[in-house]
């Protein structure tokens, strides 16, 4: 029997229009914990507490102190790992166009990935609540809390949080790119929060073959995923872009 590696390699090898739906998961190996599972952060705070634009709008001064400012210190620091660098390649190969990610950590970006949907908005940039100025995260004064802008009103990350819209165009985008694509990697993500978990369905529906990647199964597992490939992205994904370059030697 064919290993679901190589299996994958075959697929993505011929596919000239794929798509990866990225996730936490992905981010891992560069040092950025989960939200969900092991040594998830949903473990240790509560996210209705945290992560939903009530509770940030109720105290922000508290989610900035248990949430935000944490974020800031990883992100800071954090640089890609081989399952970005992976997607990376495979962009440069020509099979992969478009990512879809609903990390804020911006490492797609960073690695080289050129067309970076972001699901969930970004970590990079904050707003002030009262006059709307972007400010840049990196020149946030965390001596402060909530950290202010130069107006007085407190700043937010240009995050979505719970009980907020996706950015039109990132979910317009990303149903389009989903339905048209002919294979979708699906990487690191629990797929347990929507809209972003329907994104496999639309390219299934539309004829994608779906590549797993995942040390554990998840909803899609068994019932969307062709080819689920059980382990992290930084392992896995080197070893399938060897396997790709074996099938297209000349590049
Ligand atoms: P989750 O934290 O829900 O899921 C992370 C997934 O990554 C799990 O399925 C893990 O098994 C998997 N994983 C762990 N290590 C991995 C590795 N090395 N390589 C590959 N996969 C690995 O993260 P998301 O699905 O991204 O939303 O969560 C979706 C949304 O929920 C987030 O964007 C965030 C969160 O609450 C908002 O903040 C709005």
């Amino acid at each position: 029997m064919i290993e679901p590696i190589e299996h994958a390699a075959d697929i993505l090898s011929k596919a000239k229009s794929a798509v990866a739906l990225t996730g936490a998961g992905i981010s891992v190996e560069s040092g950025i914990p989960p939200f969900r599972g092991k040594g998830g952060l949903w473990e240790k705070i509560d996210p209705m507490k945290v992560a939903h634009i009530d509770a940030f709008l109720d105290d922000p001064e508290t989610v900035w102190k248990l949430l935000i400012k944490d974020m800031k210190t990883l992100l800071d620091t954090a640089r890609p790992n081989p399952g970005h660098i992976g997607l990376v390649d495979l962009e440069r190969l020509g099979i992969l166009k478009t990512v879809i990610t609903q990390n804020v950590d911006g490492l797609h970006q960073m690695a080289g990935n050129s067309d970076v949907i972001e699901f969930h908005g970004n970590f990079a940039w904050q707003s002030c609540l009262d006059c709307n100025q972007s400010i840049k995260t990196s020149q946030v004064d965390l001596t402060q809390m909530p950290p202010r802008c130069s107006c007085g009103g407190i700043l937010r990350p240009d995050c979505v949080f719970f009980g907020e819209m996706i950015p039109h165009d990132a979910l317009i985008r990303s149903q389009r790119v989903s339905a048209a694509c002919d294979a979708m990697l699906v990487i690191g993500t629990s797929a347990l929060v929507q809209p972003a978990a329907t994104m496999p369905l639309i390219a299934k529906d539309n004829g994608a073959v779906i590549i797993e990647i995942n040390p554990e199964p998840t909803p899609l597992t068994s019932r969307i995923s062709d080819l689920p490939l059980l382990g992290g992205a930084g392992s896995i994904m080197p070893r399938l872009l060897k396997a790709i370059r074996r099938r297209r030697p000349s590049t």
